[in-house]
């Protein structure tokens, strides 16, 4: 009897210690973005799931408050969450006397061994400070049930270097459910990202429902199925045929993913391109172009972009007017986007209302008109409290000072924004524009046909070479920018955000000088490895080596080579033939007669990686 009372006693303290998970121990700081300033001590603190929250001043049913108990709670930690201070804590309190250093969105976050204490000024930088707490935490924390873990204890004082920084999802060209943008939402903040820009109308489908309009979404929503076809390769709609793909947010998934993205201390601006771009407008109602006729929602490629709203007919203008009233029902930000992007002209220059307008306005040409047409939103928003945001186009339209430009088109373009007076968002489609490939395109899905990898983004900064001082405050920051043509997933949107968002995040977020790609290199793949462990899709990245090389002597060059990807193994051969992994190893420079063909192939987890890049010493055949 006693022995089987010894046996039940045993077999439940294994089940017990079984059931109440693993210990870890953390070693190294692995933040992304690079937190201003951290410094790590010797000893270390334990999280167990006795470990209490304390909130301090911050109330329990602030939404900053709940989130963090929630976040807390999902990683197993079913302890008593919330209590009063004691040593052990984790402990977050809203400074009493601002401390003007950290401003609005930075924090102090210390780990002792007697407990960690987080301070800010504002809920926003408590937010913040647990998500490099979060970071913290080993990368599989979301889903192993760890009953200890040590952290290194640690100072780490951050702030971020800009107030906007950006991330647009386009919801048009192809269309993703609230579930999919709640998932970009809990990306961009995990990641300290700000301003959500949600493309919510284009050529490809209006996908916000505006009452006053309701063929916006019962006509502008749909298109004909062409899943599965590369966008490049999509045939246009043929007459008749049935117009099933697509979707729409309703007015209160709208209010559900501000409010969701409010919690994440993300605002959301709502991008409505206009007065190009406007095919779903004018299927739905073809009253707003220059000429009559049938218009379709677009399938795939289209262009030039010829649907544009007609700039002479009062009723487009008191349309827009509506519209504009119905989004400030739903977006309680200052920023609104109406594009203002790649506007074809002809079909004004054809319109006898287009050029009455231009002749009582006295405007020169139709990129006046355009100007003139911008100019009567921007008005319109002014005297509610709002601000316009719009492409480069809009500074040589004429816009005014008033606008924020969002520019695409490299340093001369957020130099001409500033120039003119403007403040800028820096969007340059070389380092910014994540629908480009990110690595050799013969191995990746279809995209849009650039290439633009993690290194490239990590070396973006929204200040351009050559910028004066005095233009330096004119940037706001800068947004990756993710148009949908080839994207018809949201797995594929997440490929195609990650790694390259946690590059973006850290030039924005960051201090210029504490970039470090050899480091970044490093903490990228721990991060790749705890986004996949939360279920996120990563791209694997780009191992097609990147050769410096150096003059050595007349006739030979001192050449080195590196893939992206750490623990990346480089096999290569100098005599022609295809590189296996019996040939050579690269493992550090090596010298090599000017002329030499040097052929590469790269290994990572065993397994080769694209395929044999072929590189000339020295330039010449
Ligand atoms: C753009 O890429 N045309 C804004
Ligand atoms: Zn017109």
């Amino acid at each position: 009897m006693k022995r089987a009372l010894l046996y039940i006693l045993l077999s439940l303290t294994i089940f017990a210690t079984m059931s109440c998970g693993r210990k870890a121990e953390v070693k190294d700081i692995q933040v992304i973005p690079e937190p201003v300033f951290c410094v790590k001590k010797a000893h270390t603190f334990t999280l167990t799931n006795k470990t209490q929250v304390y909130f301090d001043n911050l109330g329990q049913n602030t939404t900053t408050a709940k989130y963090i108990s929630k976040t807390m709670r999902k990683m197993h930690f079913h302890s008593p969450l919330l209590g009063k201070r004691e040593s052990g804590c984790i402990n977050f309190h809203l400074n009493d006397t601002i401390n003007q250093e950290i401003g609005d969105e930075g924090y102090l976050l210390e780990v002792r061994t007697g407990g960690v204490y987080i301070s800010a000024n504002t809920e926003a930088g408590l937010f913040y400070a647990f998500q490099t707490f979060m970071q913290l935490l080993p990368d599989d924390v979301a889903t192993v049930s760890y009953r200890r873990i040590s952290i290194p204890e640690c100072t780490i004082l951050d702030y971020p270097r800009y107030t906007w920084r950006g991330s647009h999802l386009d919801v048009s060209r192809h269309f993703f459910t609230v579930k999919e943008v709640k998932r970009h939402l809990d990306l961009m903040a995990a990641y300290k990202l700000n301003k959500f820009h949600w493309h919510l109308t284009d050529d490809h489908g209006w996908r916000i429902e505006i009452l006053k309009y309701p063929k916006l979404t019962e006509v502008g929503a749909w298109r004909p199925n062409r899943a599965g076809i590369p966008w490049g390769e999509i045939l246009p709609a043929q007459p008749g045929e049935t117009a099933d793909y697509g979707g729409f947010y309703t007015q209160d998934e709208v209010r559900d993913i501000v409010s969701y993205a409010a919690m994440l201390h993300i605002d959301v601006i709502p991008e409505i391109e206009v007065p190009g771009h406007c095919s779903a407008v004018l299927a739905a109602y073809p009253q707003f172009a220059c000429s009559e006729g049938e218009y379709q929602v677009q399938v795939g490629p289209y262009w030039p972009a010829e649907a544009v709203l007609c700039a002479g007919n009062d009723s487009v203008m008191a349309f827009l007017k509506n519209v504009a009233d119905e989004l400030v029902t739903m977006f309680p930000y200052d920023y609104y986007h109406f594009g203002g992007d790649e506007i074809v002209k002809e079909p004004w220059e054809e319109c006898p209302h287009c050029q009455a307008r231009m002749k009582k306005e006295h405007l020169r040409n139709e990129q006046k008109l355009e100007g003139w047409f911008m100019g009567q939103l921007e008005n319109y928003l002014a005297d509610q409290g709002k601000t316009l945001i719009g492409w480069d186009e809009l500074v040589n339209a004429g816009t005014s000072t008033h606008s924020v430009i969002l520019s695409w088109c490299g340093a001369r373009g957020v130099m001409q924004a500033a120039r003119h007076g403007n403040q800028v968002i820096a969007a340059p489609a070389d380092f910014c524009y994540f629908d480009y490939y990110q690595a050799d395109p013969a191995y990746q899905p279809a995209a849009m046909p650039h290439v633009v990898s993690l290194q490239k983004v990590y070396q973006y900064d929204p200040v351009p070479a050559g910028m004066p001082k005095s233009l330096m405050p004119k940037i706001l920051g800068g947004r990756a920018n993710l148009s949908t043509e080839y994207i018809e997933t949201y797995k594929q949107a997440e490929y195609m955000l990650l790694p390259r968002l946690c590059a973006f995040s850290e030039a924005l977020w960051s201090p210029a000088e504490a970039k470090d790609w050899s480091r970044f290199r490093k903490k990228i793949e721990h991060h790749k490895n705890r986004l996949e462990t939360k279920g996120y899709t990563c791209c694997p990245g780009s191992f097609r080596p990147t050769v410096h090389e150096a003059v050595e002597t007349d006739s030979t060059c001192k050449v080195a080579f590196e893939s992206e990807v750490l623990n990346t193994y480089i096999f290569y051969t100098i005599d022609g033939t295809e590189p296996t992994r019996e040939s050579s190893i690269y493992v550090g420079p090596i010298s090599l007669p000017k002329g030499t063909l040097l052929r590469t192939l790269s290994f990572y987890s065993g397994n080769p990686q694209e395929g044999v890049y072929d590189y000339v010493v020295g330039g010449k055949k």
